[in-house]
């Protein structure tokens, strides 16, 4: 196969000049179809096809290392993350066993134990899996077989109705995992947050006592560490202590926030991290390693292998010298992709250093565009700036609805969109559309962020004359 069409098509990406790019060419779902051409023929389209195809999906889909994409919390392009995945599938392998994978195999222990030792546990164990969605659920799953051994056998009918804790803006990967888990989303118990988006411990505290007056069984709180929306922080030293008083197991849930812990200016914000019994984190997000590359990490490191399977199959793991070293026994994935090793050539690559210069500058960004949009009277920023989200609207001096504000709003961030011209992506807040504007991309600069602020409030000015 000739391979220089590929290395055409990465030098083409690296050289990009994204101020003559979009980030997108919007297509409907049936002009995606065509453009695709998906037909599949029994006879094989050669390399000029396969070409071909590549380039429609390119151009079909949304440039995220645009530094006008900041729709999801993540973005941007890391290029020894690239290069690394492309190693990872040439020696396409699944991390179950020393035998198997042994390169990969060491760098997951090392990534993990350095992940530990920089999130405070002295002796700590994890797994890479498959996004935070996962870790979160890992972490039930743990805590519940750690505190309750005989539901491994018996299932969840031998114990009482359990419950847990997580703030009212935790994220939504709670309900489905206490879906899958058995739990039931009643049992999912949403504590109130202040105005600043953090967990209230006095509600926390009276949430417990409520359960368990409701004949309830609580077994574990979850504190977010930099939430979905607008990037609180919970509590954590406080919401520890109500959780252990009522020997409760404690996770963070730090799939956002906890890349902070690589910041010395900002990791105060992680205060008490430490003291989690079980922390998630994603490096997919604002690390900017490539989907997926996530964690769960544990403080104690003999809970995982027994809470997650044990049970073993001879096939797969054998007993040998170094049977200890098999990974793939932590965890409910047999086959796994090798995600650590992406994360490892970064931090080669980048440095620590790199890491905590890159995070404080997308921290300050974020400040800065706070700033803009307070100093403009036509913005209303709608929740506090402690992190790398945005969040604020447009409001005009005039007496509109709620609704026409909202819809005035969506309109122009849509048009944005469809127009190619940026993408960013919008929650509610108190029923007031929020922009959730979230500064994620290393490449990003106060020029970009200008022009986008001035471009949505021209396309907002244009709505409002068609609505009065
Ligand atoms: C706070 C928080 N937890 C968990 C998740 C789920 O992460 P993933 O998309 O890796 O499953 C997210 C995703 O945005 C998140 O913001």
């Amino acid at each position: 196969m000739n391979l220089s069409k590929l290395f055409e098509l990465l030098e083409s990406e690296i050289n990009k000049d994204f101020s003559k790019t979009k980030v997108l060419e919007y297509k409907s779902p049936n002009e995606m179809i065509e453009h695709l051409d998906l037909d599949i023929q029994d006879e094989s389209q050669g390399e000029i096809d396969l070409y071909n195809s590549i380039d429609k999906y390119l151009s079909g889909s949304v440039d995220t290392a645009h530094p006008l994409f900041s729709n999801q919390l993540w973005a941007g392009r890391n290029y020894p993350a690239l290069i690394s995945e492309f190693v990872t599938t040439l020696r396409n392998t699944s991390v179950y066993t020393y035998e198997t994978a042994p390169a990969a195999t060491i760098i997951e222990n090392y990534m993990i134990d350095t992940l530990c030792k920089k999130m405070g546990y002295k002796s700590g164990d994890g797994t890479f899996l498959t996004g935070s969605s996962n870790a979160n659920l890992i972490s039930l799953l743990v805590a519940r077989n750690t505190l309750f051994p005989e539901i491994k056998r018996n299932g969840l009918s031998s114990l009482p109705e359990l419950c847990f804790f997580v703030s009212e803006h935790s994220h939504y990967s709670f309900e489905k995992a206490a879906n899958v888990l058995g739990f039931g989303e009643e049992n999912v118990i949403k504590v109130k947050a202040d105005d600043n988006h953090r967990m209230i411990p006095s509600d926390l505290e009276s949430c417990i006592n409520k359960a368990i007056k409701d004949g309830k069984k609580p077994f574990y709180v979850c504190g977010t560490a930099g939430t979905t929306e607008v990037g609180a922080f919970d509590p954590l030293v406080e919401l520890q202590e109500i959780a252990k008083k009522h020997n409760l197991w404690f996770h963070t849930d730090g799939a956002w926030g906890g890349a902070l812990i690589f910041s010395n200016k900002h990791k105060h914000l992680l205060k008490g991290i430490e003291n989690s019994d079980s922390i998630s984190w994603d490096a997919h997000k604002l690390m900017g390693i490539p989907l997926i590359c996530s964690v769960i990490l544990l403080k104690d490191s003999n809970q995982l292998l027994p809470a997650v399977c044990e049970q073993t199959s001879d096939y797969l793991f054998h007993e040998h010298e170094y049977d200890d070293l098999d990974l793939g026994k932590k965890s409910i994935q047999c086959g796994r992709r090798v995600d650590s090793l992406k994360l490892w050539l970064s931090f080669k690559y980048y440095g620590m250093k790199g890491y905590e210069e890159r995070i404080d500058k997308m921290v300050s960004l974020a400040e800065y565009l706070t700033q803009k949009v307070e100093s403009n009277p036509s913005f209303e920023l709608l929740a506090p700036t402690t992190y790398c989200n945005v969040n604020f609207r447009y409001k005009p001096e005039i007496d509109l609805t709620l609704e026409e504000i909202n819809g005035i709003n969506l309109k122009a961030r849509d048009e944005m969109y469809k127009e190619g011209i940026a993408l960013f992506n919008y929650c509610y807040i108190n029923e007031k559309l929020s922009i959730r504007f979230i500064l994620s991309n290393p490449d990003v600069n106060v020029s970009d962020l200008d022009y986008i602020l001035e471009t949505f409030q021209l396309k907002c000015e244009k709505h409002i004359s068609l609505t009065v």
